[in-house]
């Protein structure tokens, strides 16, 4: 068999020169899809947190280099040896595969698979990228790069989506909503009854309390400096609101506070700012309470504080909030093209590639939860 299509395409996309510069609309060129991969038409994306940390190196220093890690598609064309996806279907690229045979996968425990991993190379698995400006080769983000109008990634960590589904939810889903959502049940099981606490109510910590409202936790409480965000997490299920603004009290206090002095059963950490990191700890309860790290920020370390976490409490980390694409991912979608989930809540700006630094300026609203691209 032969590629479907050959041709090198030339298109826009928004790169990033120099860490801390904002993204340029450039023309670039996007090679055809290799052997095991395919090129998709971008259709919407969407901006993450996290891409703010790409555009200034963070956690790799790789430029030139496409930001964009939530996205959807159509395939354009596939290599010869793509066997689960055609042309015209349309698809979410993820940065993270599930082969279901390596050692992490067999496990079940996780979604890190070993085989099409999270990668932080800027390439795609056979080491090289398959775009380039001028004859320069620029690095992808993830395994993906989003903000082109056309990609090419690996077929297994493509995703194809229920046609039921809005693109702007499958582009969202690719990373934020879901990771919060996930981490409830998937990276920990929270239980029935059991009490949460959710700092931070972007995309990601508005999953986490819908994730818990799912499980049936009896208490979700939203702490959030933004008072904007009360609403939005009323509509994702939280049962309670702190806004710690103008208080000299601590959060991980003010949760105990309201929780007769014990803390909550989980705490999930949603904000990146890396000092939060003890308050979500210190905020769960002694001896039983589990904390869960979801947000990354700028500072890579804070002063961590060691007596509350060996006061028998857990700390797990999360990526993708431990959603495995094949396995897990279906049960999110299906939710979503039955429109169980307030998902139109969480759109609150669009632009087009062309302003995607408008975008950026977006994401400092206060009232701005997810920015859409239309391509
Ligand atoms: N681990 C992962 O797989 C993963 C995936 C996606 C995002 N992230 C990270 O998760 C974090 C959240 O992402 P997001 O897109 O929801 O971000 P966001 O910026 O939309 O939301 C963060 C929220 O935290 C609130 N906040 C910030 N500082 C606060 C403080 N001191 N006290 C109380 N509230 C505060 C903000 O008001 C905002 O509502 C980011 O750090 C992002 O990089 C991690
Ligand atoms: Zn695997
Ligand atoms: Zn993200």
């Amino acid at each position: 068999m032969t590629k479907s299509n050959p041709s090198v395409i030339t298109c826009k996309a928004a790169v990033v020169w120099k860490s801390g510069e904002p993204p340029k609309i450039e023309e670039i060129q996007v090679d055809p899809p290799k052997a095991s991969e395919v090129r998709v038409k971008m259709l919407r994306a969407s901006l993450c947190h996290t891409d703010i940390l790409c555009c200034h190196g963070l956690p790799v220093p790789l430029f030139p280099r496409i930001p964009g890690h939530e996205g959807v598609g159509m395939v354009e064309s596939v290599g010869e040896n793509v066997t689960n996806l055609k042309e015209g279907d349309i698809v979410m690229p993820l940065y993270l595969g599930e082969c279901g045979e390596c050692l992490n996968c067999i496990s079940g425990k996780t979604n890190l698979c070993h085989k099409y991993p999270l990668g932080f190379s800027g390439l795609l698995l056979d080491g090289t990228s398959r775009m380039s400006i001028r004859g320069e080769a620029i690095y992808h983000h993830f395994s993906c790069s989003t903000w082109s109008e056309y990609i090419v990634i690996e077929a297994p960590y493509a995703v194809k989506v229920d046609p039921r589904v809005s693109l702007p939810h499958a582009s969202f889903l690719c990373c934020g909503f879901t990771t919060g959502f996930g981490a409830t049940w998937r990276e920990i099981t929270v239980e029935k009854g059991s009490t949460v606490a959710v700092l931070g109510l972007g995309a990601v910590g508005l999953g986490v309390a819908e994730g818990a409202r799912m499980q049936g936790a009896s208490r979700i409480i939203g702490v959030d400096k933004n008072e904007m965000k009360r609403k939005k997490g009323e509509a994702f299920g939280i049962t309670e609101f702190i806004n710690p603004k103008g208080s000299d009290k601590s959060i991980s206090d003010l949760i105990k506070e309201v929780t007769a002095g014990l803390g909550v059963d989980y705490c999930f950490e949603c904000t990146g700012v890396p000092d939060l990191l003890n308050e979500a700890i210190e905020a769960s309860k002694i001896g039983l309470g589990t904390s869960v790290l979801i947000g990354a920020g700028f500072e890579t370390s804070g002063d961590f504080k060691y007596i509350p976490l060996i006061c028998g409490r857990t700390l797990k980390g999360s990526v993708y909030g431990g959603v495995r694409p094949k396995s897990d991912l279906p049960l999110l979608l299906e939710k979503c093209a039955n429109k169980e989930i307030p998902l139109d809540e969480l759109i609150t700006h669009e632009v087009t590639l062309d302003e995607i630094n408008k975008g950026f300026e977006y994401l400092k609203h206060p009232d701005c939860v997810k920015v859409v691209v239309k391509f």
